[in-house]
């Protein structure tokens, strides 16, 4: 399973995702989450110790790294790079691993359709591909609002493209956005998932006016969400309510 997680910045896709390696991990899969954003932070979500996390070095900021498998310095555009540079064993090496959940972080990179090519973004986009079409394990990859780490090499290998909305038009117009994207890219499979709902309003509300794409599952505003990161533990273990929508949202995506 290779689900990337998207939507406008704050709905709560890194809370989903925290939630979703979790319910996956309970469920006996290896998990690889993926922080592809530019300011990591779903270690914390995962509640993963600090000294864990402080062991941790985004992969596009590992300037020698990079010189090394590209042959050419980061930030440099225009000279000579290997556009296939060997990427198959940064996943193991440069994760922090608890239990069955592993995380990556991708760091900063101006990937940017196909305007940028320097060796950092080939780097990424390398890895990218290959966690996605060769790694054997459940993938969840927590995206900021767009698709740019994603390219039609890649679009088949996402078994759900998750767009996060709360309930207001403004998120819901980010993910009208991400699904016109989605589908240039030749996404196919896109779907919503209602955050911070209070209500059933909420719920209506979003239902309403969904951009014409299957619904997965609601998450509840939860005060809980708030007291784990204020403890540093995952919300899974702190909210039995959100550990089952999530549950529930895992069993929609096993029968679409
Ligand atoms: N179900 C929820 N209930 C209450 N607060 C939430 C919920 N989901 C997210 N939040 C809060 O909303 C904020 C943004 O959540 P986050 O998951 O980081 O969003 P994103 O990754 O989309 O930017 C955080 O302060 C988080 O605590
Ligand atoms: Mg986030």
């Amino acid at each position: 399973m290779k689900i990337a997680i998207t939507g406008k910045g704050g709905v709560g896709k890194t809370t989903l995702t925290s939630l979703l390696a979790y319910t996956y991990a309970d469920l006996e899969y290896q998990v690889l989450a993926v922080d592809a954003d530019p300011s990591p932070c779903l270690g914390a979500a995962l509640g993963f110790p600090n000294d864990l996390l402080a062991g941790l070095t985004p992969i596009a900021r590992m300037d020698e790294l990079i010189y090394e498998r590209t042959g050419a310095q980061p930030g440099t555009t225009g000279g000579f790079f290997k556009l296939n540079p060997r990427v198959d064993d940064l996943p193991d090496r440069f994760s922090a691993v608890q239990g069955n959940i592993r995380l990556l972080e991708l760091g900063a990179v101006e990937m940017g359709g196909s305007g940028c090519i320097c060796p950092e973004s080939t780097m990424l986009r390398s890895l990218i591909t290959h966690i996605l079409l060769r790694m054997d394990e459940v993938v969840l990859m927590d995206m900021y609002a767009g698709v740019e780490h994603l390219g039609r090499a890649t679009a088949d290998a996402v078994d759900a493209m998750i767009i996060v909305v709360e309930p207001t038009a403004r998120s819901i117009g980010t993910a009208t956005q991400i699904k016109s994207l989605a589908e240039d890219l030749k996404l196919a499979k896109l779907y919503l998932v209602g955050s911070k709902l209070r209500n059933e309003d909420d719920r209506a509300f979003i239902m309403s006016r969904s951009p014409g794409l299957p619904i997965l599952g609601y998450l509840f505003n939860d005060e809980r969400v708030i007291e784990a990161d204020r403890k540093g533990v995952a919300v899974y273990n702190e909210s039995p309510d959100l550990a089952e929508e999530t549950r529930n949202i895992v069993n929609s995506l096993q029968s679409v």
